[in-house]
């Protein structure tokens, strides 16, 4: 029976939902880990979840030497395999030169591109400008809609003068905002259909990954990371296409 057949179409909350945290910031203490860390704990209130939080300014140093990622400590690689089999992702990241910081989006780029297709993803960022606020419609929404993630409408951003000194949320502004995103969040998250089994089924392809892959090398999905949480497209492209796509065994075309 394959993993799919597994699945009811009905949420259990009694099941925690795997969520990874990665905050994209460098500097400790940091508003994003802060931000991203808020974000968590409103969740943790509203539903079961195990979480791992990824902390740039603690892997940083681990993964900036390396080109391949067979080269990454096992520190990273483990993050890497939490990451590929996440049932949602919250990421966050400072605004740096308008952008997310090198760091973030070099761990990214290690990430096998068919892991997150259809994953949820909590965008968040924190600036040290308001002008910079779209940096999560032009810089991250983008990124995780190249791996085919389901980027969810609500994101969070947030300026240095949302923070007392200590890093603590301070402005009520930033709390409805979190408090918005994640309600708006959790239905989607309740609903993922694969929600808690990915990390199953994904293990021992990350594994080989890990072991297997450059940057830049694609895995067919079907031999190293089926992607449990994916519907099956093949009927839907059958009905748009009758007769092209039945000789065709792809689930999903090339993101490359
Ligand atoms: C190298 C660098 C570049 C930055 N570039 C921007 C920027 O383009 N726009 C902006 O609003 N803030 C910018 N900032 C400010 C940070 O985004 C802001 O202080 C952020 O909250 C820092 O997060 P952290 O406490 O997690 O490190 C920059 C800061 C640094 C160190």
């Amino acid at each position: 029976m394959s993993i799919t057949q597994n699945f009811t179409n009905q949420p259990n909350p009694a099941i925690p939902l795997n969520i990874v945290a990665v905050s994209g910031g460098l500097n400790t203490p940091s508003k994003t880990e802060s931000l991203v860390q808020n974000i968590v704990d409103e969740l943790a209130q509203a539903t079961p979840i195990n979480v791992h939080f990824i902390k740039l300014s603690e892997i940083g140093p681990l993964l900036s030497g390396a080109i391949y990622r067979n080269q990454l400590p096992e520190r990273v690689q483990n993050d890497l395999a939490a990451i590929e089999a996440a049932d949602a992702l919250i990421v966050g990241t400072p605004v740096y030169r308008a952008s997310f910081t090198g760091l973030f989006k070099h761990l990214f780029d290690f990430v096998e591109q068919t892991a997150l297709v259809d994953v949820p993803v909590l965008l968040a960022a924190s600036g040290g400008s308001d002008r910079h606020a779209l940096v999560l419609e032009h810089q991250l929404r983008p990124l995780f809609s190249f791996f085919q993630a389901q980027t969810l409408p609500i994101g969070v951003y947030a300026t240095d003068k949302d923070f007392t000194p200590e890093y603590t949320v301070s402005s009520q502004q930033l709390r409805d905002r979190i408090v918005l995103a994640v309600a708006r969040a959790l239905p989607i998250l309740e609903w993922a259909p694969a929600k808690g089994q990915r990390a199953q089924a994904i293990k021992e392809k990350s594994a080989q990954a890990n072991q297997q892959l450059g940057i830049n090398k694609q895995v067919e999905q079907a031999e190293i990371l089926p992607s449990v949480a994916v519907p099956d497209l093949s009927s839907a492209e059958a009905r748009l296409h009758p007769q092209t796509t039945q000789s065709s065994p792809k689930n999903h075309p090339s993101v490359a």
